[in-house]
C-alpha cells in the first residue's frame, strides 16, 4: 500500500493571484508533472479566465494527462488605490471566501477525489499566501513554499521585527533616505532607506497593515517543510545561508525559464495580455547592441509626467532631437520619436500611463517600436538588444541576467527596490536610478549602459553561471531532482 502511494504523489499549487507570480509557479508545475506526479493548480476564477483568453498554456497543459486546474472565487473590488494594499485586500478576501472550498479541494469530506485522483500529498504554496499554508498546515498535508521574488527581499522581509526593534520601521518623519539601515543581517554595509522593499516605506505605526502582511508571510518560512526559490546558488550565497538559518531545506532551482527549456518543456508560458510579435520582425531589421529595451512589468504604472521624462530622457541620449512634442497624447509621440532618430522598443500595456486617455495606438517606424506586450525572453535573447530599462521585477531581472543584457533599474514597488540596489552595487550588472525621473538621468545613464564593457561582461559572465547552473551537472539541476525525491518521500 505504501509503495502505491509512494508511486503516485499529488501536488497541489497555490499560487498568489497576480501576473509576476503565476507563470514561475506553473513553471515548476509542469516540471513536476513530467516527473510524473499528478498536479492540481489553483487560480482565482478572474486570473484564470485572463489567462485562458491569452494564451494557449492553460489549454496546453490541461491537455496533460495528469494535470488539471481548479478555480476558486475571488469575488474582490478593491477601493484602495495604492497596489500593494489591493493586493493585501485581495489576500483577505481570499481567506474569508476559498478557505471551506480549499479545504474540500485539499481533502473532500466523502473522501473522493471527484477524478479518482490519488490524494494530495503536498502543497506547494506561494509564500505571500498565508492561507494556503494554514488550511494545509490543519489538514496535516505537508507545505513546501515557493517565493518568487528575490532571494535579498525574502530575507530583507524576514527581518522586519528587526527593523522595527532598532526603531528603522516605520521611517520617521522626514527621514533622509539614504540614510543607512542596519537591521538586515549581512546587508549592513550595503542598505539605505531607500532600498528597502518599496513597499515598507509606506507604514505609519509597526502595527502597519502591510508590515503586519509580510511578517506573516515571512514568519511561515520556519515552519515550512523548505523553501523554493527562483534563484541559482552562487548569485547569492551569501544571503541564502542567512534564510537556511531560518529554514534550513532551500531548493535554488532558478533561472526557472531555463530549467524549463532544459528540461524540455514546450509549454508556453501564459500571460495577461496577447504578445504582439511584430517586435521581433522590428529588432532583426536593428544593428546589434542598438536597442533600449524598456518595459515595466505587469503591474507598474506610471502618470503621464513620469512617461513624459523618461521619453525625454530616452529621446536626448541617442543620436538625435525631438521636434514634434505638444503632449502626452500617443501620436504625439509618434512624431517625436519618428523625428528623433533613436532606437528603442517599448512595451506600453493598456494600463501602463495613467492620465492618458486617447486610445492607446501602436506606432512602429524604423527606429522605434511600441507594443501592448512583447514576447519578453525572446526580446531580451536577440542580438539587437542593448540594454534593458527595467522595473526590476524579478522574473525580468532574471530573464535579464540569463540574456546577459545589463540593467537601468528603475524599480516601482516591493521587491524592486532591494533587487535593484543588488544589481547596482552587488552584482554590479547594471545602474540604479530608483527615486528619480527626470530626463537628464535618464540619459545619462542609457547612454553609460549602452557602451559600458566593464558592466556587461559582468553580466555575460553570470548569464554564463546561469546557464551552467541548470545543466544536468548544474546546481539549480541538481536541486531539482532532489526536490522531486524530497516530495515523492511525503507520499510514503
Ligand atoms: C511582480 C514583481 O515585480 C516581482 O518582483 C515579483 O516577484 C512578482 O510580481 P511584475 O511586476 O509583473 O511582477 O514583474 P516581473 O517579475 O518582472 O514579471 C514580468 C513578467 O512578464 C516577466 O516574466 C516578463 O518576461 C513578462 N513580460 C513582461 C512579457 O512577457 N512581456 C512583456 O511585454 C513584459
Amino acid at each position: 500500500m505504501a509503495e502505491d502511494k509512494a508511486k503516485n504523489p499529488h501536488v497541489l499549487f497555490f499560487p498568489f493571484p497576480i501576473q509576476g507570480h503565476i507563470p514561475p509557479m506553473l513553471k515548476l508545475a509542469e516540471l513536476l508533472s513530467l516527473s510524473g506526479f499528478h498536479i492540481t493548480f489553483l487560480n482565482t476564477e478572474t486570473i484564470h479566465n485572463r489567462l485562458l483568453k491569452n494564451s494557449p498554456a492553460l489549454e496546453q497543459l490541461a491537455q496533460q494527462p495528469r494535470f488539471r486546474f481548479k478555480t476558486l472565487p475571488d469575488g474582490l473590488t478593491s477601493n484602495n488605490t495604492e497596489p500593494i494594499l489591493q493586493v493585501v485586500d485581495l489576500v483577505d478576501s481570499i481567506r474569508a471566501r476559498c478557505s471551506e472550498l480549499y479545504r474540500e479541494t485539499l481533502v473532500p469530506q466523502n473522501g473522493e477525489d471527484p477524478d479518482g485522483w490519488p490524494p494530495v500529498t503536498c502543497v506547494v504554496a506561494d509564500g505571500m499566501m498565508p492561507v494556503a499554508f494554514d488550511v494545509a498546515e490543519e489538514m496535516m498535508v505537508p507545505v513546501i513554499l515557493l517565493r518568487t521574488s528575490s532571494p535579498c527581499s525574502v530575507w530583507a522581509y524576514y527581518s522586519i521585527p528587526e527593523l522595527i526593534k532598532r526603531g528603522e520601521l516605520p521611517f520617521p518623519e522626514e527621514a533622509d533616505m539614504d540614510d543607512p539601515i542596519q537591521g538586515v543581517e549581512g546587508m549592513q554595509s550595503l542598505l539605505r532607506r531607500r532600498d528597502l522593499p518599496g513597499t515598507l516605506r509606506h507604514a505609519k505605526s509597526p502595527n502597519d497593515r502591510v508590515l503586519e502582511f509580510f511578517n506573516t508571510a515571512s514568519n511561515n518560512l520556519g515552519r515550512a517543510k523548505a523553501l523554493i526559490l527562483n534563484a541559482f546558488e552562487p548569485l547569492d550565497s551569501l544571503v541564502l545561508s542567512h534564510i537556511r538559518s531560518v529554514c534550513p531545506i532551500i531548493y535554488t532551482i532558478g533561472p526557472l525559464h531555463l530549467l524549463q527549456r532544459n528540461l524540455n518543456s514546450s509549454t508556453n508560458f501564459p500571460s495577461f495580455w496577447l504578445q504582439d510579435r511584430s517586435c521581433i520582425k522590428w529588432l532583426d531589421s536593428q544593428p546589434n547592441k542598438s536597442v533600449v529595451y524598456i518595459s515595466f512589468g505587469s503591474i507598474t504604472t506610471m502618470t503621464g509626467y513620469k512617461f513624459h521624462e523618461f521619453f525625454h530622457g530616452l529621446v536626448n541620449s541617442g543620436h538625435g532631437s525631438i521636434t514634434t512634442m505638444t503632449g502626452y497624447k500617443f501620436h504625439e509621440f509618434f512624431h517625436g520619436l519618428v523625428n528623433s532618430g533613436h532606437r528603442f522598443l517599448w512595451v506600453i500595456r493598456p494600463d501602463l500611463v495613467q492620465g492618458i486617455t486617447t486610445e492607446l495606438e501602436i506606432y512602429t517606424t524604423e527606429r522605434v517600436c511600441f507594443v501592448p506586450w512583447a514576447p519578453q525572453e525572446e526580446v531580451l535573447a536577440h542580438p539587437a538588444i542593448g540594454c534593458f530599462l527595467t522595473h526590476s521585477g524579478w522574473n525580468s531581472t532574471l530573464e535579464s541576467i540569463a540574456a546577459g543584457v545589463p540593467m537601468i533599474c528603475w524599480p516601482f514597488f516591493a521587491d524592486q527596490q532591494i533587487t535593484s540596489r543588488y544589481v547596482g552595487e552587488v552584482w554590479k550588472i547594471g545602474v540604479d536610478m530608483k527615486d528619480t525621473c527626470d530626463r537628464n538621468t535618464i540619459e545619462s545613464m542609457a547612454r553609460k549602459v549602452m557602451v559600458d564593457e566593464g558592466l556587461r561582461k559582468s553580466v555575460s559572465e553570470m548569464a554564463n553561471i546561469a546557464r551552467e547552473s541548470v545543466k544536468e551537472n548544474g546546481s539549480s539541476n541538481m536541486n531539482f531532482q532532489k526536490l522531486v525525491q524530497h516530495i515523492k518521500s511525503l507520499s510514503i
